[in-house]
């Protein structure tokens, strides 16, 4: 087997976009990417998708640059993450999504996918980054992953994802459509 790399996707590589977008759809949540905004994303310079391959295609990222118009998202959970929008506080960077197929896990990538965007976001010059960890019920959840690589916890708000479920058409894949489930605030000083 070849060694396991992570790589940005190529925005011209439509078959390595449509095997993420399966691989995202399936893991957390049928209808949250399509094909085409994944090569989308891969070709603006505000964000990055990142491929895990064993050497097939096994995991998957998604890195934003955030606007201060975006902090409305995080508002639920309260001046610890509206803190990160002030004026003056510096770009943010959000960790958007992260999904390895299930007998590729517990071998480190889904920590080298986190890391690799961490570093692309320092690069590009932000203060801070955020992400919102699924909290699923299941094994394999990304609260553990993101406390080891030293993030701070912030609030858990119960049924965060309920409205854009409804809203955006997707499914989860433990409770469905409306997603009931919670999620947690991380955020990461990346000064
Ligand atoms: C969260 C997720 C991306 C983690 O991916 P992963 O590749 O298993 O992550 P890692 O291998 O870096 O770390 C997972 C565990 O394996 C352990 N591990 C890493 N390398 C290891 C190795 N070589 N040998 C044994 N264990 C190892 C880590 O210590 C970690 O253990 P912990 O959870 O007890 O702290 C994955 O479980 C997943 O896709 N979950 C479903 C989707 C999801 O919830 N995504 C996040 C949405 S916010």
């Amino acid at each position: 087997m070849a060694p396991e790399s992570v790589t940005r996707l190529d925005p011209e590589d439509s078959g390595t976009a449509a095997a993420l977008s399966a691989l995202l759809n399936r893991e957390l949540g049928d209808g949250l990417y399509e094909p085409a905004w994944l090569l989308e994303d891969a070709a603006n310079p505000a964000a990055a998708v990142w491929v895990a391959r064993a050497p097939d295609p096994v995991g998957a990222a998604v890195a934003r640059l955030l606007g201060p118009n975006d902090g409305e998202y995080y508002r639920r959970f309260g001046a610890v993450a509206m803190r990160l929008f002030e004026a003056g506080a510096g770009p943010v960077g959000s960790f958007e999504a992260v999904a390895v197929a299930p007998p590729a896990r517990r071998r480190g990538l889904g920590a080298r996918l986190t890391t690799t965007s961490l570093d692309w976001m320092r690069e590009r010059g932000c203060a801070a980054a955020v992400t919102v960890s699924w909290r699923s019920g299941r094994a394999g959840s990304s609260a553990g992953l993101f406390r080891r690589l030293g993030m701070a916890e912030g609030p858990t708000v119960d049924g965060f994802y309920r409205e854009e479920s409804l809203r955006d058409g997707w499914s989860c894949p433990v409770c469905g459509r409306p997603c009931a489930c919670a999620a947690t605030l991380f955020t990461l000083s990346l000064a």
